[in-house]
């Protein structure tokens, strides 16, 4: 048997962590702090001071897959003892919206406020935005509440929707040096075999953590990866040949000249010893 089902009676719907199997990495190295996060500095601090003394409000993290947006609002909501209310973009419908926003009116169980995590906000419906515009304003705001939209980019969505959002840009970009420590931190950890090619991955990731997590996933199940050396791109056919005439025309351009210039000194040599 692959993994132990113990205490699972067959057909019943499966509890999350019921079967003992090893975690992704991905899932496994989530940051649960928002301390804990690589990089994206601004969200850190901003989220930091939110999470110390936590008030109303909608935040928009845009940027690049794989860069922590949505570990940090859950990290966020950790922090604050929210209580989570997760709306995939797929289900991001009017109704939908409508139904968790009521949650939102009553008080949180057990947390001390409501967060509302929209993920991929760029893909929900224009009249589930539409719906958001009232809902955001402050006569309609759930009280106890704090939405968090996620995306790859603002381009889709409404000037008037993003208006009433306070945005920071994720982005890891700039730390591909901490990412490759992290990468050699979890290999170590893992008890890796070899020595994979840490910053190839991370540059071949573009800095995308959830991806750099899977390329070293693969190479803890398989062997590091041998990267081969970049195969140089041959030149067209046609350009050595045109070179090549080129350059031979020039070669006895140049000889006739050097030839011409010989005999005009051996004629010139000659008359001066007549
Ligand atoms: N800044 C980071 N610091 C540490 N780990 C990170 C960071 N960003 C991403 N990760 C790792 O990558 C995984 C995926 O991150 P997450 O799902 O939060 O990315 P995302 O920005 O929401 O991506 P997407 O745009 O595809 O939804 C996390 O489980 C975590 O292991
Ligand atoms: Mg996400």
């Amino acid at each position: 048997m692959l993994f132990s089902a113990a205490s699972q009676p067959s057909g019943a719907p499966v509890k999350s962590n019921s079967f003992n199997f090893p975690e992704a990495l991905a899932e496994k190295y989530r940051p649960k702090k928002i301390s804990e996060f690589i990089g994206v500095t601004r969200a850190k601090k901003a989220l930091a001071k939110l999470a110390a003394a936590p008030y109303p409000s909608s935040w928009l993290f845009y940027g690049p897959p794989g860069t922590g947006k949505t570990s940090m609002a859950l990290a966020f909501a950790a922090a604050i003892n929210g209580e989570i209310h997760h709306v995939p973009s797929q289900k991001c419908n009017v109704e939908e919206l409508d139904k968790v926003v009521k949650q939102c009116w009553y008080a949180p169980h057990g947390g001390t406020l409501h967060v509302v995590i929209v993920d991929e906000a760029d893909k929900m419906s224009f009249p589930a935005q539409l719906a958001f515009l009232s809902k955001l304003d402050a006569t309609g705001f759930p009280p106890a509440t704090i939405f968090i939209f996620t995306c790859n980019s603002t381009s889709g969505l409404e000037p008037r929707f993003l208006s009433r959002t306070r945005q920071i840009e994720f982005s890891l970009a700039d730390f591909a040096a901490d990412i490759e420590a992290f990468l050699r931190k979890i290999w170590k950890l893992e008890k890796g075999e070899g020595k994979p090619n840490f910053a190839r991955i991370v540059a071949s990731s573009q800095n995308n953590l959830r991806d750099a997590l899977m390329k070293l996933e693969t190479d803890l199940l398989a062997g590091p990866e041998e990267y081969k050396e970049e195969v140089k791109v041959a030149k067209p056919v046609l350009a050595p040949v045109l070179v090549k005439r080129v350059h031979r025309r020039e070669t006895c351009s140049v000889g006739r000249a050097a030839a011409l210039k010989a005999w005009e000194t051996r004629r010139a040599n000659a008359r001066k010893a007549a």
